[in-house]
């Protein structure tokens, strides 16, 4: 798997203090950089329902473009006028929450291992999105369609794929004809349904992916893109001529930076930088970076019963059933796809023969982190909560990606970090509470909705609200056992929510005579 290592970059302290603003400001569920994904697909699907009211009045052709958005604009602007503007700021809007999504998935080390699909899928996006949003501006065909359309065919000339520069047709002779019109409608249409197409691809390897930002979320991206349709509707910038040359032109810089590069720097850089960036982003899943490795998940066929809790818990479908292979009576077994596998050992902790009841000495669980098995853990519990001295003995285990645990190891609180908070299973809670080994368990992991895992924070508390397998089960009291979820930022919360369990377990202890 991928770890951030303890010491994080200015960047990753950077964005944490930046989210825990927002959560200040809007709450966890109304934090926009945690629905960053979401949001992306919410855009998309706002420029697709204003696209199609806008295509309904829109007519193709050189002489019949301009004047058909000028309708949209002017006439119906009640109704088209906004849909035009919302169809352009949400657009924007895609490009902004795309370039944060991607620079927020860079930060925390998302993108490499097993991530690379994503990754990857997502520069193509960024290529599809940039082509589809460019060629829109050329539908208008007012003077800043002209500058575009001149500047992108300009550039495109310096590639040696067409036999005569395209350029000529347009600039040269003047001339630009309704096939050419027909060509970008066209891929106006067709360019969105392959970026709805990658878009699926883009999400196939992650388990229940949330492109739904919510409705609070959405009700108020929605109205933000209205009062900014309404306040600043957007407007063409006078018909088209090929005989003039379009002059202080305002450009959509969400889209068309491009531009005004090409007008500074030749061709030939621009593509070196373009496509060196691409290629730079590209292949960064496999350059040396500060995020390391460690073993993905294994099956022992021996202790699996194909009971799929592994499958269903697995945040990147990195776990599937196939036929039984060994002859056991059972009829389906677990197969890691390890290429899958972000290494979050949330299986381990989802997988019943993750019990340390178990009689034997070294016990082997279905499914396994080779980093620390079920048993070195079980040993190690045993071996640090024996050491514990004082009325209130607490084990406090945290995760790896969120605030640092280990900095609140002291004499009566043994601490374990574990890659996600979901790798510990509720047996290993009852055990250390009812093996009489501690007095109380807390459980600390990333920010709600901030999962480093997805879906590590939402299962380990469903587990333990008995209400997910493997649950927690009613022997084990639950005043005696405390969830919290807090990232680095946030550790001096952390260290008085202990100090708070450690006096409400001292006050239970004084209750109940122990
Ligand atoms: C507008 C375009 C994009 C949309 C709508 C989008 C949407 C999403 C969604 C919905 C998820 C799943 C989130 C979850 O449920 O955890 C996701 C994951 C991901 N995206 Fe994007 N994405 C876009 C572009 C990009 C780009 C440009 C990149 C980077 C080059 C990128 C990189 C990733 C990565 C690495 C993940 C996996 C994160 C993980 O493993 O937890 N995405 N994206
Ligand atoms: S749940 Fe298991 S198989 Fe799935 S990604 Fe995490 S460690 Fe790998
Ligand atoms: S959770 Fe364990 S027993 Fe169940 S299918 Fe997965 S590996 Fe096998």
């Amino acid at each position: 798997m991928i770890a951030a290592t303890p010491e994080q970059s200015v960047l990753h302290r950077a964005l944490l203090g930046l989210e825990g603003v927002l959560n200040r400001i809007f709450g966890n569920d109304l934090n926009p950089l945690y629905h960053l994904g979401a949001l992306g697909f919410y855009f998309f699907w706002v420029v697709v329902v204003s696209g199609a009211y806008i295509y309904a009045f829109y007519k193709t052709g050189i002489e019949l473009s301009y004047p058909s958005v000028e309708y949209i604009t002017q006439e119906q602007w009640y109704l088209g006028g906004i849909m035009r503007s919302l169809h352009r700021y949400a657009s924007d809007a895609l490009v902004l929450v795309m370039v944060l999504h991607l620079l927020r998935e860079f930060i925390l080390g998302r993108y490499r291992g097993a991530r690379w699909f994503a990754w990857v899928t997502g520069v193509l996006l960024i290529w599809l999105i940039f082509a589809a949003g460019i060629n829109g501006y050329w539908m208008v065909w007012d003077k800043l369609a002209q500058y575009s359309t001149v500047s992108t065919v300009e550039w495109f000339d310096w590639l040696p794929i067409f036999s005569e520069p395209m350029s000529r047709s347009f600039v040269t002779l003047e001339v630009l004809n309704d096939r050419f019109f027909s060509l970008i409608s066209f891929a106006h249409v067709t360019i969105p349904l392959f970026i709805l197409f990658l878009l699926w691809v883009h999400i196939m390897r992650i388990s229940k992916p949330v492109v739904n930002p919510g409705r609070g979320l959405a009700v108020g991206m929605l109205l933000a893109l209205l009062v900014l349709s309404l306040v600043e509707p957007v407007l063409s910038q006078g018909p088209a001529d090929m005989g003039i040359e379009p002059r202080n032109i305002r450009i959509d810089w969400f889209y068309l930076f491009i531009h005004p590069l090409l007008d500074v720097w030749s061709a030939g850089q621009v593509w070196a930088l373009v496509a060196g960036l691409s290629l730079l982003l590209a292949v960064l899943p496999w350059l040396p970076s500060r995020f390391k490795q460690i073993p993905v998940a294994v099956v022992n066929l021996k202790d699996c019963s194909g009971c799929r809790l592994c499958v269903a818990d697995c945040p990147y479908e990195a776990v599937v059933m196939r036929p039984r292979s060994d002859g056991m009576h059972f009829l389906e077994e677990a197969v890691v796809i390890a290429d899958r596998c972000v290494s979050c050992g949330i299986c381990a902790g989802a997988c019943p023969s993750s019990n340390p009841f178990r009689g034997e000495k070294d016990f082997v669980s279905g499914i396994e982190m080779p980093s620390i098995t079920m048993s070195v853990l079980r040993t190690s519990i045993n071996n640090d909560l024996a050491a514990l001295v004082g009325d209130v003995r607490i084990l406090l285990v945290g995760c790896d990606n969120a605030a640092d645990v280990a900095r609140l190891r002291s004499e009566s609180v043994a601490v374990l970090s574990l890659p996600c908070t979901a790798m510990f299973p509720p047996s290993f809670i009852e055990y250390a509470l009812h093996e009489h080994l501690v007095d109380g368990v807390m459980i600390s992991g990333c920010r709600e909705n901030d999962c480093y895992h997805r879906l590590g924070v939402l299962w380990t508390e469903q587990r333990l609200a008995a209400k997910r397998e493997p649950r927690l089960r009613s022997r084990a009291e639950r005043e005696r056992i405390k969830l919290f979820w807090v990232a680095s930022p946030d550790f001096k919360e952390l260290e008085s929510e202990l100090e708070s369990f450690r006096a409400s377990l001292s006050v239970s202890q004084q209750k109940y005579g122990i």
